[in-house]
C-alpha cells in the first residue's frame, strides 16, 4: 500500500477494494474501530473552503480515538512566505499524519516529498481522491456492483472528472466525460485512466455530445461549474456550459435504474435542475456520509497500528 493517499492512481485494483472492504466494515460496525487510532493526530491543511472534507475528518480521527487540529489559510505561515518542504518537516515532527487541501497538485506532492508522516489529498486543482472513494463506496451500495457499469461524468473537466477517471477505470467500469467544448479533462489523466482501463476491463469515453455520454448508464455525476478558485469564470462558464445541466430529461437517457450522484456543493439550477438532485434517483447524502467511512478507512490504513 502507498504510503501517502495522493492520487488513486497510485493504487492497484486490489488496494482499492481493501480500502473499500475497510469503508465498508467501519460503516457496519463503527464501534470495533474506536481505537484503530488512538492518541494519533492528523494536522488538517486547508487553503480553501470545507465543509465536508473539513467535517468528515475531523469527526473520523476523533471515532477512531485521535484528534485533528483545523489549520486555515491564515492560521499557519504558509501564507506569508514559509515553504511546503519546512512546513512539512516540522509538522512531521509532531502529528502523525497530514491531511491537506491545495490550489496547486504540487504542493500535495511537495508536502508528501518532504513529510517523514503520511499525506493525505484532500482535494488539489487536480485530484479529489477522497471524495471519489466514498463515490465508489456509495455506487457499490447503491447497485451491487462496480466492474462493468457505465459511470457518467457530466460537466467541467475538473478535479472530479480526473479523478473518477482514475476511479472508475482501476474498478473496471466504463467511464465517459461528457463536457462542454474547451472544458475537456487533462490529456494526461485520460491517457493514463485509458492505460488503467486496457488493464482492468474497464473503458474511458471522451464526448461533446452529452446524450451520448448519458446514454444507457448506471451512475450520473455532475459538480460546480466554476471550481474553488475560478470564481471570476463564473459568469463566462454559465454562458459556456449552457446544456449541460443534468435534468430530469437528461437523466432520462441514463438506464431507469441509475442513480445521480453530485460531491457537493450543488448550485440547483446551474449544473443539475432541484427535480434530480432532490429527487428519488439522488444519492447526493449517502455519498456525503460515505466522506467519513472512505477517510475513516484511509487513517487506519495509513496511521493506525494494527493494518
Ligand atoms: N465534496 C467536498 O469535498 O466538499 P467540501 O468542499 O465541503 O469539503
Ligand atoms: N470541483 C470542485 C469540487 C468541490 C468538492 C472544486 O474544486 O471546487
Amino acid at each position: 500500500m502507498p504510503r501517502h493517499f495522493l492520487s488513486l492512481a497510485d493504487h492497484s485494483p486490489e488496494q482499492i477494494r481493501a480500502y473499500l472492504d475497510l469503508a465498508r466494515q467501519v460503516k457496519l460496525n463503527p464501534a470495533g474501530f474506536r481505537e484503530a487510532c488512538r492518541g494519533r493526530t492528523l494536522a488538517m491543511i486547508f487553503q480553501k473552503p470545507s465543509l465536508r472534507t473539513r467535517v468528515s475528518f475531523e469527526t473520523g480521527i476523533f471515532q477512531l480515538g485521535g484528534q485533528g487540529i483545523y489549520l486555515g489559510p491564515t492560521d499557519i505561515q504558509l501564507h506569508r512566505g514559509e515553504t511546503i518542504a519546512d512546513t512539512a518537516k516540522v509538522l512531521s515532527r509532531f502529528v502523525d499524519g497530514i491531511m491537506a487541501r491545495v490550489f496547486g497538485h504540487q504542493d500535495i506532492l511537495d508536502l508528501a516529498a518532504n513529510a517523514s508522516v503520511p499525506v493525505i489529498n484532500g482535494l488539489s486543482d487536480l485530484l479529489h481522491p477522497c471524495q471519489v472513494l466514498a463515490d465508489l463506496q456509495t455506487i457499490e451500495e447503491k447497485l451491487g456492483s462496480l466492474a462493468g457499469r457505465k459511470w457518467t461524468y457530466v460537466g467541467d473537466g475538473n478535479n472530479m472528472a480526473h479523478s473518477i477517471l482514475y476511479g472508475g477505470a482501476l474498478m473496471g467500469m466504463t467511464v465517459a466525460v461528457a463536457h462542454p467544448r474547451g472544458y475537456a479533462p487533462d490529456p494526461e489523466v485520460v491517457t493514463r485512466a485509458r492505460d488503467i482501463a486496457a488493464r482492468t476491463g474497464g473503458a474511458v469515453q471522451i464526448t461533446e455530445d452529452i446524450a451520448e455520454g448519458v446514454a444507457d448508464a448506471d451512475a450520473v455525476y455532475t459538480d460546480v461549474w466554476a471550481s474553488m478558485g475560478q470564481e471570476a469564470e463564473h459568469k463566462e462558464r454559465l454562458a459556456r456550459f449552457q446544456g449541460f445541466q443534468v435534468d430530469a430529461a437528461m437523466m432520462a437517457r441514463a438506464l431507469p435504474s441509475a442513480i445521480f450522484l453530485h460531491c457537493l456543493p450543488a448550485h440547483r439550477g446551474e449544473e443539475v435542475a432541484a427535480e434530480v438532485i432532490d429527487g428519488p434517483q439522488s444519492v447526493v447524502f449517502d455519498q456525503a456520509e460515505n466522506r467519513l467511512h472512505a477517510q475513516k478507512a484511509i487513517m487506519i490504513k495509513l496511521m493506525g497500528d494494527r493494518w
